[in-house]
């Protein structure tokens, strides 16, 4: 059943049930992405892990969500089940060997993985803001927040750099409206709200440095195995948008980092998006054309992108239509719309005169679905009422000491599991707030003994030197009273640094940090600039 250059899926059966032929996945036409669907318990998630082993054995790397914890158990090597046995007998898989697969394991939370984070920069208002679920006007704002830091070259690395962004900005909201357009003290509070919210559900786990290295989800082993990315998402999925937008940066991460390649042999990595109407659930049309977009382009970026949910109407059309790979597994049709949805599903087949689609997709077995790949010149194939082949690894989750072992051997082990201790930003805008206070502070002893050199100006006491009095701060703007106290005060107040360090970049465009950055389709930093 090894055929080079293809994926054995699993065997395809008549419609007396005599054995058909074997199905295969082509590796030249995987990166022309896919779709798995099923109802629960329909064996969508076995044909993720078969899926993803034989990827794997084909020297590429996968990356892949776990969702209910039970897709774990492919590091671990596979066991002797009944059932199993009987599936391989069946569509006459002989040898069914075991085998155990080279996985690294992730996680936003850093508990059942190593860590991955990214950062604000990284992300980008497109994505924050559907993060925080934004109306136009706070995303309009959270635009020019962007806007502000990315001409400024000001790093937002985590939730305070951007809380703190949006303070100054709530202190120059006029300044700031003439230059960018409208900005209201009332969106900047909701912002921030919002940003509160993020942060008690967790997120600031996710948002900081050291960020996660594209490449370390692109290695193959010594052995020329693709290395299996499994994201633990359980903990994760309690925060539907969280982790829809996480595995959407992720995606536009690749898209943008990756170089073209044009059609080879096989994918340079697969990804599996689990669950993906969590992506797409209320998502703004602007949202689902971008990622139209970025799932059309980056097939010419060697990247598969299978989706996998329970029902085809979960994915937009404009989507659903670039994903030539398809298995459907089991759907029920008894309600009027569960009818649509598999009349929907069955016309996305490329027909099969032996059956009825229609009623195939309803009557079709646990393990058993219709299957139907991209052929030469990137053809369906005719639509196969196929059982799909069981697994090499375990059949469920790995255990916590397993879970540990595998990290502890993990080609990434010990490189994001602290969050990095180097020079942070919030230590470069303090130094660079401190350089610029100095500057302010010189320029302002200069003025002072000239001021001094002249007689007459003895008289005159020095506001904002603490020699001031009241009657005189009264006079002034807001802006200026704030300036004058935050000399008086010792140390740096996150808001003020930020103050001074954009001032301090507004004054000399040509600084090192000062190089405006560029974003992709998705709002994520573009690479290379
Ligand atoms: N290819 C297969 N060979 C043998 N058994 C299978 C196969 N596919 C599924 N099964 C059996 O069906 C069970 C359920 O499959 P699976 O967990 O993949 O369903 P699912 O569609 O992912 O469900 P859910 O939507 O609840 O996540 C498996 O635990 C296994 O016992
Ligand atoms: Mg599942």
């Amino acid at each position: 059943m090894l055929e080079e250059g293809k994926l054995y899926i699993g065997t395809s059966r008549n419609p007396d049930d005599s054995i058909n032929k074997a199905e295969y996945l082509d590796l030249k036409y995987a990166n022309r992405h896919g779709l798995i669907t099923g109802a629960t318990g329909t064996g969508k998630t076995v044909t993720l892990q078969i899926l993803t082993e034989s990827f794997s054995n084909a020297g590429v790397p996968v990356f892949c969500a776990d969702v209910k914890g039970d897709l774990s158990g492919i590091a671990a090597i596979g066991e002797y089940k009944d059932f199993l046995e009987k599936r391989a007998k069946t569509i006459g898989l002989d040898p069914y060997e075991f085998q155990e697969f080279p996985v690294i394991f992730w996680d936003l939370f850093g508990e059942k993985g190593h860590r991955v984070r990214t950062t604000i920069s990284e992300m980008g208002p497109l994505l924050l803001a559907r993060l925080m679920d934004m109306s136009d006007a706070q995303e309009g704002v959270l635009n020019i927040a962007f806007k502000l830091a990315d001409e400024n070259g000001l790093p937002l690395l985590d939730l305070k750099d951007l809380r703190s962004l949006l303070a100054y900005m709530a202190g120059e909201t006029e300044k700031l409206s003439a230059m960018y357009g409208n900005i209201t003290k009332q969106s900047l509070a909701t912002i921030q709200r919002g940003l509160l919210v993020l942060e008690q559900q967790g997120a600031e786990h996710f948002f900081g440095e050291p960020a996660l290295k594209i490449s370390d989800i692109m290695r193959t082993t010594n052995d020329g195995r693709g290395a299996i990315s499994v994201l633990a998402a359980d903990k994760l999925m309690m925060n539907p948008r969280l982790y829809g937008t996480f595995l959407l940066w992720l995606l536009s991460e690749l898209f943008e980092e990756l170089p073209e390649v044009g059609d080879s042999d096989k994918p340079r990595l697969v990804f599996f998006f689990d669950e993906a109407h969590l992506l797409f659930d209320e998502a703004p049309k602007i949202l689902i054309d971008r990622v139209e977009q970025v799932v059309r382009l980056i097939r010419s970026k060697g990247v598969g992108v299978y989706f996998v949910t329970q029902n085809p109407l979960d994915v937009p059309e404009t989507v659903l239509s670039q994903l030539g790979n398809r298995v459907q597994h089991a759907l029920r049709a008894y309600t009027p719309r569960e009818q649509k949805a598999v009349k929907v599903a069955a016309e996305t087949f490329r027909p099969n005169p032996a059956f009825d689609c229609f009623e195939a997709i309803t009557q079709l077995g646990v393990g058993e679905a219709l299957v139907s790949t991209l052929g030469a010149k990137g053809v369906p194939s005719m639509v196969e009422r196929t059982l799909i082949r069981p697994p090499s690894s375990r059949l469920g989750p790995i255990t916590e000491p397993e879970r540990h072992k595998v990290m502890a051997v993990s080609p990434v082990a010990g490189q994001y599991d602290t969050d990095l201790d180097r020079d942070s930003a919030f230590e470069m805008l303090a130094r660079r707030a401190e350089e610029a206070a100095k500057a302010e502070e010189e320029e302002r002893h200069r003025e002072e003994e000239k001021e001094q050199e002249r007689p007459e100006s003895r008289r005159w006491t020095l506001p904002g030197y603490g020699d001031d009095d009241d009657e005189d701060d009264r006079g002034r703007s807001k802006s200026s009273r704030r300036k004058s106290s935050s000399r008086k005060r010792p140390g740096y107040q996150r808001q003020t640094v930020t103050e001074a360090v954009i001032k301090s970049v507004a004054r000399s465009a040509a600084t090192s940090l000062g190089r405006a950055l560029v974003r992709g389709i998705l709002g994520s930093l573009k690479k290379g600039f």
